[in-house]
């Protein structure tokens, strides 16, 4: 049987979604396929099953990059779509990423999310992220995946 990898995400600017194509390119040369729903695309919440991963991109109000400004904006609808119908229960990490100019804020709404869901914060990543991001990543989520599957089972 092909092996699915299912990850709820969401892009505003199109970065998150880049590293999506590539994080497919790369599973596909190991059989892996990909599910990806872009919360941006899809917003309205479906109960989901699966186990799946989470990548959320961070956009905060305001900020100095030190000691104000934690408070997210535009990118609600993903804690939505968790909450819908408990799917957070069948998340099994978070992935954040943004822009590290922001300096302690840097991914800060995807460590929220997890301590909110209480779901593991697995990694992090800037931007578009990097070529070896691609390979690091892909491997943290297989390990995790395993993980819950095993747990679950
Ligand atoms: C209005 C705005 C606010 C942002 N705030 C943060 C922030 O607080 N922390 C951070 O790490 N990145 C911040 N970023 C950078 C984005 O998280 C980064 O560009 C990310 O890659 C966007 O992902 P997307 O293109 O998939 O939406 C901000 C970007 C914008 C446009």
């Amino acid at each position: 049987m092909t092996k699915r990898i299912n990850v709820l995400y969401i892009s505003l600017t199109g970065n998150t979604k880049h590293f999506m194509g590539r994080l497919a390119d790369y599973f596909a040369t190991q059989a892996i396929v990909l599910k990806a729903i872009n919360v941006k695309e899809n917003p309205e919440p479906t109960t989901l099953t699966d186990p799946f991963v989470a990548f959320l991109p961070t956009f905060l109000k305001g900020g100095n990059g030190v000691d104000n400004g934690y408070t997210e904006i535009l990118t609600n609808k993903l804690g939505t779509y968790l909450d819908f119908a408990q799917n957070y229960q069948h998340c099994y990490g978070i992935i954040g990423s943004g822009n590290r100019n922001f300096n302690k804020q840097f991914a800060l709404t995807a460590k929220q999310y997890a301590e909110r869901f209480g779901f593991p914060y697995l990694t992090d990543f800037e931007l578009r992220g990097t070529k070896s991001d691609v390979p690091r990543i892909a491997n943290i989520i297989l390990k995790q995946c395993t993980a819950f599957t095993a747990q679950e089972a």
